[in-house]
Protein backbone atom coordinates (compact mmCIF):
# COMPACT_ATOMS: atom_id res chain seq x y z
CA UNK A 1 0.00 0.00 0.00
CA UNK A 2 1.16 3.35 -0.89
CA UNK A 3 0.95 6.46 1.67
CA UNK A 4 -0.05 9.35 -0.42
CA UNK A 5 0.36 12.91 0.47
CA UNK A 6 -1.16 15.35 -1.83
CA UNK A 7 -1.38 19.71 -1.38
CA UNK A 8 -4.10 21.46 -2.32
CA UNK A 9 -6.59 19.06 -1.48
CA UNK A 10 -9.32 21.94 -1.98
CA UNK A 11 -8.01 22.85 -5.39
CA UNK A 12 -9.27 21.87 -8.70
CA UNK A 13 -5.99 19.72 -9.43
CA UNK A 14 -5.76 18.44 -5.75
CA UNK A 15 -9.29 17.08 -5.34
CA UNK A 16 -9.63 15.55 -8.47
CA UNK A 17 -6.48 13.55 -7.56
CA UNK A 18 -8.16 13.05 -4.37
CA UNK A 19 -10.93 11.87 -5.77
CA UNK A 20 -8.98 9.07 -7.86
CA UNK A 21 -6.74 7.98 -5.60
CA UNK A 22 -9.27 7.01 -3.54
CA UNK A 23 -10.62 4.66 -6.04
CA UNK A 24 -6.95 2.66 -6.61
CA UNK A 25 -6.44 0.38 -4.54
CA UNK A 26 -2.91 0.61 -3.98
CA UNK A 27 -3.39 3.72 -2.70
CA UNK A 28 -4.02 4.78 0.95
CA UNK A 29 -4.53 8.72 1.23
CA UNK A 30 -2.53 9.66 4.40
CA UNK A 31 -2.04 13.49 4.02
CA UNK A 32 -4.25 16.16 2.60
CA UNK A 33 -3.06 19.61 2.91
CA UNK A 34 -4.66 23.26 2.64
CA UNK A 35 -3.11 26.35 2.71
CA UNK A 36 -2.75 27.88 6.20
CA UNK A 37 -6.18 29.65 7.11
CA UNK A 38 -8.12 27.67 4.06
CA UNK A 39 -12.16 27.19 5.29
CA UNK A 40 -11.37 23.23 4.54
CA UNK A 41 -8.45 22.74 6.95
CA UNK A 42 -10.12 20.52 9.85
CA UNK A 43 -12.86 18.87 7.62
CA UNK A 44 -12.43 15.19 6.40
CA UNK A 45 -12.86 13.80 2.90
CA UNK A 46 -11.78 9.96 2.48
CA UNK A 47 -10.93 8.94 5.70
CA UNK A 48 -8.34 11.88 5.94
CA UNK A 49 -8.22 15.42 7.99
CA UNK A 50 -7.33 18.39 5.58
CA UNK A 51 -3.97 20.20 7.30
CA UNK A 52 -2.04 22.97 7.02
CA UNK A 53 1.21 21.25 8.69
CA UNK A 54 2.94 19.11 6.16
CA UNK A 55 5.97 19.52 8.50
CA UNK A 56 4.66 17.39 11.29
CA UNK A 57 2.91 14.74 8.89
CA UNK A 58 5.00 14.20 6.76
CA UNK A 59 6.56 11.08 7.88
CA UNK A 60 3.06 9.80 7.73
CA UNK A 61 3.43 9.46 3.55
CA UNK A 62 5.87 7.45 0.99
CA UNK A 63 5.18 10.41 -1.52
CA UNK A 64 3.59 13.93 -1.84
CA UNK A 65 1.71 14.71 -5.18
CA UNK A 66 1.77 19.16 -5.24
CA UNK A 67 -0.63 20.96 -7.81
CA UNK A 68 -0.93 24.41 -5.82
CA UNK A 69 1.45 27.76 -6.48
CA UNK A 70 5.09 28.04 -7.01
CA UNK A 71 5.60 29.33 -3.71
CA UNK A 72 3.78 26.92 -1.75
CA UNK A 73 5.87 23.86 -3.50
CA UNK A 74 9.07 25.35 -2.96
CA UNK A 75 8.41 25.54 0.78
CA UNK A 76 6.99 21.92 0.56
CA UNK A 77 10.15 20.31 -1.31
CA UNK A 78 12.43 21.82 1.66
CA UNK A 79 10.43 19.71 4.24
CA UNK A 80 10.08 16.99 1.90
CA UNK A 81 13.93 17.33 1.42
CA UNK A 82 14.80 16.78 4.92
CA UNK A 83 12.28 13.66 5.89
CA UNK A 84 14.17 12.23 2.13
CA UNK A 85 10.52 11.85 0.97
CA UNK A 86 9.52 11.64 -3.20
CA UNK A 87 7.32 14.21 -4.78
CA UNK A 88 5.28 14.80 -8.19
CA UNK A 89 5.10 18.14 -8.72
CA UNK A 90 2.63 19.69 -11.43
CA UNK A 91 2.55 23.24 -10.70
CA UNK A 92 3.68 25.84 -12.94
CA UNK A 93 5.03 29.58 -13.10
CA UNK A 94 8.27 28.65 -11.80
CA UNK A 95 10.64 31.15 -12.42
CA UNK A 96 14.41 29.92 -13.97
CA UNK A 97 15.72 30.73 -10.19
CA UNK A 98 13.24 28.59 -8.76
CA UNK A 99 13.31 25.73 -11.33
CA UNK A 100 17.20 25.71 -10.72
CA UNK A 101 16.46 25.28 -6.97
CA UNK A 102 13.79 22.21 -7.81
CA UNK A 103 16.95 20.56 -9.26
CA UNK A 104 19.53 21.43 -6.39
CA UNK A 105 16.81 19.15 -4.33
CA UNK A 106 16.66 16.51 -6.97
CA UNK A 107 19.91 15.75 -5.92
CA UNK A 108 18.61 15.02 -2.35
CA UNK A 109 15.43 13.50 -3.49
CA UNK A 110 13.71 12.00 -6.15
CA UNK A 111 11.09 14.63 -8.06
CA UNK A 112 9.16 13.97 -10.80
CA UNK A 113 8.64 17.67 -12.46
CA UNK A 114 5.88 17.89 -15.28
CA UNK A 115 4.16 21.35 -16.79
CA UNK A 116 1.71 18.29 -18.01
CA UNK A 117 0.88 15.12 -16.92
CA UNK A 118 -1.47 14.26 -20.07
CA UNK A 119 -0.31 11.09 -22.03
CA UNK A 120 -1.77 13.10 -25.27
CA UNK A 121 1.30 16.29 -24.42
CA UNK A 122 3.94 14.00 -23.89
CA UNK A 123 3.20 11.87 -27.12
CA UNK A 124 3.30 15.53 -28.96
CA UNK A 125 6.61 16.47 -27.41
CA UNK A 126 7.78 13.52 -28.23
CA UNK A 127 6.65 13.91 -32.39
CA UNK A 128 7.67 17.56 -32.36
CA UNK A 129 11.17 16.58 -32.10
CA UNK A 130 10.58 14.37 -35.31
CA UNK A 131 8.83 17.14 -37.20
CA UNK A 132 11.03 19.84 -36.46
CA UNK A 133 14.02 18.08 -37.38
CA UNK A 134 11.92 17.06 -40.93
CA UNK A 135 10.44 20.49 -41.70
CA UNK A 136 13.56 22.16 -41.23
CA UNK A 137 13.54 25.80 -41.40
CA UNK A 138 10.85 26.08 -44.31
CA UNK A 139 7.82 26.84 -41.67
CA UNK A 140 7.34 29.43 -38.81
CA UNK A 141 6.09 27.75 -36.12
CA UNK A 142 3.93 29.57 -33.76
CA UNK A 143 1.50 28.40 -30.49
CA UNK A 144 -1.56 29.11 -29.07
CA UNK A 145 -2.95 27.70 -25.99
CA UNK A 146 -6.29 28.44 -24.18
CA UNK A 147 -7.31 28.15 -20.34
CA UNK A 148 -10.26 28.95 -17.83
CA UNK A 149 -10.12 32.17 -16.54
CA UNK A 150 -9.21 31.15 -12.88
CA UNK A 151 -5.74 30.30 -14.13
CA UNK A 152 -2.84 32.20 -12.57
CA UNK A 153 0.22 31.85 -14.93
CA UNK A 154 0.51 32.70 -18.62
CA UNK A 155 1.41 31.35 -20.85
CA UNK A 156 0.97 27.55 -19.93
CA UNK A 157 3.95 25.76 -18.42
CA UNK A 158 3.02 23.47 -21.64
CA UNK A 159 3.23 25.92 -24.11
CA UNK A 160 6.64 26.86 -22.54
CA UNK A 161 7.64 23.23 -22.36
CA UNK A 162 6.30 22.67 -26.15
CA UNK A 163 8.48 26.06 -27.13
CA UNK A 164 11.49 24.61 -25.24
CA UNK A 165 11.55 21.05 -27.38
CA UNK A 166 10.89 23.01 -30.55
CA UNK A 167 13.79 25.56 -29.55
CA UNK A 168 16.33 22.98 -28.81
CA UNK A 169 15.55 21.11 -31.67
CA UNK A 170 16.12 24.35 -33.99
CA UNK A 171 19.42 25.54 -31.26
CA UNK A 172 17.59 28.34 -30.54
CA UNK A 173 17.62 30.81 -27.00
CA UNK A 174 14.12 31.12 -25.50
CA UNK A 175 14.93 34.92 -24.23
CA UNK A 176 16.16 35.97 -28.02
CA UNK A 177 13.52 33.70 -29.59
CA UNK A 178 10.25 33.74 -28.10
CA UNK A 179 7.72 36.78 -28.13
CA UNK A 180 4.11 36.72 -26.27
CA UNK A 181 2.92 39.29 -28.45
CA UNK A 182 2.75 40.95 -32.56
CA UNK A 183 1.28 44.28 -32.76
CA UNK A 184 2.04 47.37 -34.28
CA UNK A 185 3.29 48.62 -37.93
CA UNK A 186 6.24 47.19 -38.30
CA UNK A 187 5.55 43.37 -37.70
CA UNK A 188 7.47 41.37 -40.04
CA UNK A 189 8.08 37.58 -38.99
CA UNK A 190 11.61 36.80 -38.23
CA UNK A 191 12.19 33.36 -39.46
CA UNK A 192 13.59 32.12 -35.99
CA UNK A 193 10.68 33.96 -34.27
CA UNK A 194 8.19 31.45 -32.04
CA UNK A 195 5.35 33.24 -30.91
CA UNK A 196 3.70 32.02 -27.81
CA UNK A 197 -0.15 33.15 -27.26
CA UNK A 198 -2.65 32.80 -24.52
CA UNK A 199 -6.06 32.77 -24.52
CA UNK A 200 -8.18 32.85 -21.41
CA UNK A 201 -12.01 32.54 -20.66
CA UNK A 202 -14.60 30.37 -18.63
CA UNK A 203 -14.24 26.99 -18.02
CA UNK A 204 -11.73 25.37 -20.68
CA UNK A 205 -9.55 23.08 -19.61
CA UNK A 206 -6.39 23.39 -21.87
CA UNK A 207 -5.84 23.60 -25.13
CA UNK A 208 -2.72 23.50 -27.15
CA UNK A 209 -2.29 23.89 -31.05
CA UNK A 210 1.38 23.88 -32.20
CA UNK A 211 1.11 25.55 -35.83
CA UNK A 212 3.81 25.31 -38.09
CA UNK A 213 3.23 26.94 -41.61
CA UNK A 214 5.35 27.30 -44.93
CA UNK A 215 4.21 29.68 -47.92
CA UNK A 216 2.59 26.16 -49.44
CA UNK A 217 0.99 24.31 -46.40
CA UNK A 218 0.08 24.65 -42.64
CA UNK A 219 0.26 21.84 -39.89
CA UNK A 220 -1.37 21.95 -36.73
CA UNK A 221 -1.14 19.48 -33.62
CA UNK A 222 -3.70 20.14 -31.47
CA UNK A 223 -3.99 18.91 -27.93
CA UNK A 224 -7.53 19.52 -26.00
CA UNK A 225 -8.00 18.02 -22.07
CA UNK A 226 -11.41 16.71 -21.99
CA UNK A 227 -11.26 16.85 -17.97
CA UNK A 228 -8.39 17.44 -15.38
CA UNK A 229 -8.85 13.88 -14.82
CA UNK A 230 -6.16 13.15 -17.48
CA UNK A 231 -3.58 15.13 -15.65
CA UNK A 232 -4.40 13.41 -12.07
CA UNK A 233 -4.38 9.60 -13.81
CA UNK A 234 -0.27 10.81 -15.14
CA UNK A 235 0.64 12.16 -12.04
CA UNK A 236 -0.91 8.95 -10.11
CA UNK A 237 1.02 7.10 -12.82
CA UNK A 238 4.62 9.43 -11.98
CA UNK A 239 3.82 8.87 -8.36
CA UNK A 240 3.57 4.63 -8.60
CA UNK A 241 7.48 5.22 -10.58
CA UNK A 242 9.31 7.51 -8.57
CA UNK A 243 8.87 5.70 -5.05
CA UNK A 244 10.75 3.20 -6.37
CA UNK A 245 13.80 6.02 -7.98
CA UNK A 246 17.03 6.83 -6.63
CA UNK A 247 17.82 10.76 -6.45
CA UNK A 248 17.48 12.74 -9.78
CA UNK A 249 15.02 15.04 -11.76
CA UNK A 250 12.61 12.85 -13.56
CA UNK A 251 10.10 13.94 -16.46
CA UNK A 252 7.06 12.31 -17.43
CA UNK A 253 9.50 10.93 -20.42
CA UNK A 254 10.68 8.95 -17.90
CA UNK A 255 7.61 7.75 -16.46
CA UNK A 256 6.12 7.00 -19.77
CA UNK A 257 9.58 5.18 -21.04
CA UNK A 258 9.25 7.46 -24.22
N1 LIG B 1 1.17 19.67 -14.65
C1 LIG B 1 -0.09 19.51 -15.03
O1 LIG B 1 -0.46 18.54 -15.72
C2 LIG B 1 -1.10 20.52 -14.56
C3 LIG B 1 -2.46 20.39 -14.88
C4 LIG B 1 -3.38 21.32 -14.37
C5 LIG B 1 -2.92 22.35 -13.56
N2 LIG B 1 -1.58 22.46 -13.29
C6 LIG B 1 -1.03 23.48 -12.38
O2 LIG B 1 -1.30 23.07 -11.04
C7 LIG B 1 -1.41 24.23 -10.21
C8 LIG B 1 -2.74 24.19 -9.45
O3 LIG B 1 -3.80 24.29 -10.39
P1 LIG B 1 -5.35 24.26 -9.92
O4 LIG B 1 -6.13 24.55 -11.15
O5 LIG B 1 -5.60 23.04 -9.13
O6 LIG B 1 -5.36 25.55 -8.98
P2 LIG B 1 -6.31 25.83 -7.73
O7 LIG B 1 -6.12 27.28 -7.39
O8 LIG B 1 -7.68 25.32 -8.00
O9 LIG B 1 -5.67 24.92 -6.55
C9 LIG B 1 -4.50 25.22 -5.85
C10 LIG B 1 -4.75 24.82 -4.41
O10 LIG B 1 -3.52 24.91 -3.66
C11 LIG B 1 -3.83 25.41 -2.39
N3 LIG B 1 -2.63 25.89 -1.70
C12 LIG B 1 -2.02 27.10 -1.83
N4 LIG B 1 -0.98 27.18 -0.97
C13 LIG B 1 -0.91 25.99 -0.32
C14 LIG B 1 -0.05 25.46 0.67
N5 LIG B 1 0.97 26.19 1.18
N6 LIG B 1 -0.26 24.19 1.11
C15 LIG B 1 -1.27 23.44 0.61
N7 LIG B 1 -2.15 23.90 -0.31
C16 LIG B 1 -1.95 25.16 -0.79
C17 LIG B 1 -4.87 26.49 -2.67
O11 LIG B 1 -5.59 26.86 -1.51
C18 LIG B 1 -5.74 25.79 -3.71
O12 LIG B 1 -6.79 25.05 -3.09
C19 LIG B 1 -1.25 25.42 -11.15
O13 LIG B 1 0.09 25.84 -11.13
C20 LIG B 1 -1.62 24.85 -12.52
O14 LIG B 1 -1.06 25.55 -13.59
C21 LIG B 1 -0.68 21.57 -13.77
Amino acid sequence: MIKIGIAGAAGKMGSTIASLCSKENDFKITLLTEMQGHKTIGTEIYGCKITDNLKDNVNNIDVYIDFTTPQSTLDSLKILKTAKKPAVIGTTGFKDNELIEIKNIAFEIPIVLSSNYSIGINVILKLLKDAVKIIKDDYDIDIVESHHRMKKDAPSGTAITLAKAILEEKKLDFDKNVIYARQGRDNERPRDQIGIFAVRGGGVIGEHTIIMASTGDKIEIKHTAFSRETFAAGAIKAARFIINQKPGLYSMKEVLGI
